[in-house]
């Protein structure tokens, strides 16, 4: 009986592993009644798996080496500390999924990595408040206008910003030696869009890099900085929120970021001035850096939705 059930499955369509199929010997055990995006996801991935296996044909001892690679990376992962997305952002996997789900139209602000370092309820400021809590670094002003693809203002925007302090550490980095909410804040765009505040030239700064992440891009022959960049999450009912940031032209890090963030657009001109009187305006003391940058938000899907329904009730 055992003789008949081999003989009656043909060569490619075996149950038992065999290394030249081995992909589809696995693929093949799956169930019929499963979902369908879990079919493709794990057909997928164990295709390429050992499609990549059979490339580098590991020795046992460089196989158990990834695993205790995986093993202690989740060990250090906590409330705190997420080493599989660092481990996803230095392997350029973050800011490809972002890139995937933000297809935008022409001319709106892309997208970039958010960064685990977001605090969702920081403190609300008016326009034209100082952000910089510390005292620390080079005085910055930052300005610009909230719009839609037309060019459009869009009033009452919430603009969510954070950046390192001049040391190079967020404020929840280094609690009690930082003051709380250093270099955080919520802005709201006015009737014509417009929103500006102070702050500090943010400058580079080394993403954790005391763990296994860290550990492999020393390995791999690279750095730890991440260019010098403010965050930002400006979101407005109707459009798509973005997630950003905008970076200083004249960071050496711009072209290797540890994390891919960089996108020529979110490259911003900031510029030096000594003027006394145009900083007697501004409050602050000369010289001081200033950085115009326009936020351009998409609509949203469901956005999109009405305004395709009411083109197609025109038709
Ligand atoms: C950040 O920009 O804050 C960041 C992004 C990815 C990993 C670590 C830090
Ligand atoms: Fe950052």
């Amino acid at each position: 009986m055992h003789q008949a059930a081999t003989t009656s499955v043909s060569q490619t369509s075996s149950p038992y592993f065999e290394e030249e199929h081995s992909a589809d010997v696995v693929n093949a055990r799956m169930g019929q009644d499963i979902s369908p995006r879990l079919k493709q996801v794990m057909s997928v991935l164990v295709k390429h798996i050992h499609e990549a296996v059979k490339e580098i044909e590991p020795t046992h001892e460089e196989w158990f080496s990834a695993i205790r690679f995986l093993t202690e990376t989740g060990q250090m992962c906590n409330e705190w500390r997420q080493e599989y997305i660092l481990l996803s952002d230095i392997l350029g996997v973050s800011m490809l999924v972002d890139a995937i789900n933000h297809r935008r139209p022409s001319g709106a602000t892309p997208n970039t990595i958010l960064g685990p370092f977001y605090v969702a309820d920081a403190p609300a400021y008016e326009n034209g408040a100082n952000i910089c809590l510390d005292g620390k670094g080079e005085p910055l002003v930052v300005s610009g206008k909230v719009t839609d693809i037309a060019g459009n203002p869009i009033p009452e925007a919430k603009l969510e910003v954070w950046q390192t302090n001049d040391d190079g550490f967020y404020d929840v980095q280094q609690k009690g030696i930082q003051p709380d909410s250093n270099l955080r804040g919520v802005f709201t765009s006015d009737d014509e869009g417009r929103y500006w505040f102070k702050s500090v030239k943010p400058r580079h700064y080394p993403i954790p890099a005391d763990g296994l992440v860290g550990k492999l891009l020393g390995a791999m022959g690279r750095h730890p900085n991440r260019a010098a960049h403010l965050h930002f999450i400006v979101t407005a009912p109707g459009y798509e929120p973005v997630i950003t940031h905008i970076f200083t032209p004249d960071c050496p890090y711009l072209p290797e970021d540890a994390v891919f963030g960089v996108k020529r657009e979110l490259i911003a001109d900031f510029k030096k001035v000594d003027d006394l009187e145009v900083a007697r305006q501004v409050g602050c003391a000369a010289p001081f850096w200033s950085v115009a940058w326009d936020f351009t938000l998409a609509p949203s899907v469901s956005a999109m939705r009405v305004i395709a329904t009411k083109h197609s009730d025109l038709t």
